[in-house]
């Protein structure tokens, strides 16, 4: 039986960074599966050649590069070698992110530092980079952001600020993109299982149990639930959707702030 996933994306290619592990590197396999020519990007060469391999063991065409996204001309570098290898991009996903729990006042300037650095500034890179090589019109790019957009999370002051700026460069490409065909939009998943983000957020059951009771729905969300909203987004039926900051948390981010760390 085949499903709305399959061939969807035949003849298109995608660039997704920060795609080793993780929600991420679902929704580069997701894209794959539906046909697109994959290019991943994250830093370790061990990681991003392994994800890269574990998609084209799935049938899907993929090629791995290594690159810290806080590196603007090494960004400018991994996207020639994409369009090398696959040609100009239909696609463009940015989700390379750090995190850890700390509170302000425990925060050192580089740690601060970080966190905008790979999640603000690396999307300025990825964006910035990657502009040149969308096919337009028509490209469509999305962006991982987090629940730390919305609300003021205690111990995540780096992160709540580094993924606030995010959505709104997000919504500003829009408006700045749009008359040129180009749509970009935001996912912010909620709890999702398996996750490196979670076991940082989450260390214990307990506090894993308390999040999944946290969220309207009651459970953590799946890594293939995030992708099929990503799968959504870069296809033709969401055509007409671009600025949305689109929230795959169960109905988390109804409820205002939440805490971390159990
Ligand atoms: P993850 O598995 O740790 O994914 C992060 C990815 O980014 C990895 O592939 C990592 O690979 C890469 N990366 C980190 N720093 C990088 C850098 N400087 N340059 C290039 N690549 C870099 O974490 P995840 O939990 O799936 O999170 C993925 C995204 O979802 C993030 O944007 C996160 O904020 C968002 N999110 C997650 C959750 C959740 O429940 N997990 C909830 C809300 C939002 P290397 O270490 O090899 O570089
Ligand atoms: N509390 C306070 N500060 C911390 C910290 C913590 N738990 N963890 C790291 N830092 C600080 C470091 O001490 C350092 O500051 P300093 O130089 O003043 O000591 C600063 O953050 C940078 O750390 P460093 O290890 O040099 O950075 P890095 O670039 O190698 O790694 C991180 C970036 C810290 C975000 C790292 O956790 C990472 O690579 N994360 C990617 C995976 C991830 O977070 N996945 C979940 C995504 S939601």
């Amino acid at each position: 039986m085949t499903t709305f996933r399959d061939n969807l994306l035949a003849g298109k290619t995608a660039f997704v960074a920060g795609a080793s592990s993780g929600i991420n590197l679902q929704i580069a396999t997701r894209l794959a599966q539906a046909g697109a020519a994959v290019t991943i990007l994250s830093r370790s060469p061990d990681k991003i050649e392994a994800a890269a391999q574990g998609i084209r063991d799935k049938g899907g065409k993929c090629i791995g590069v290594a690159q810290d996204v806080r590196d603007h001309d090494g960004v400018g570098a991994a996207f020639a070698k994409a369009v090398d290898a696959h040609g100009e991009i239909d696609i463009l996903v940015s989700g390379a992110a750090g995190n850890f729990v700390a509170p302000f006042n425990g925060l050192s300037y580089n740690g601060f530092r970080a966190v905008i650095d790979i999640d603000l500034i690396g999307l300025f890179n990825v964006m910035r980079q990657g502009f040149p090589h969308l096919r337009k019109p028509g490209a469509t790019c999305i962006t991982i952001s987090a629940p730390q957009a919305l609300h003021p999370y205690p111990l995540q002051s780096h992160v709540n600020a580094a993924k606030a700026g995010a959505d709104m460069l997000v919504r500003t490409l829009a408006v700045e993109w749009g008359p040129m065909g180009v749509r970009i939009n935001a996912i912010i998943p909620g709890p999702i299982a398996d996750t490196e983000g979670m076991a940082r957020l989450a260390p214990t059951p307990e506090a894993m149990e308390k999040s999944a009771r946290g969220t309207p729905l009651q459970r953590l969300g799946t890594k293939d639930e995030v992708a099929d909203l990503a799968l959504f987004l870069v296809s033709d039926a969401a055509a007409y959707v671009t600025g949305a900051i689109m929230p795959c948390d169960g109905g988390l981010s109804l409820l205002g702030v939440g805490r971390v760390g159990g």
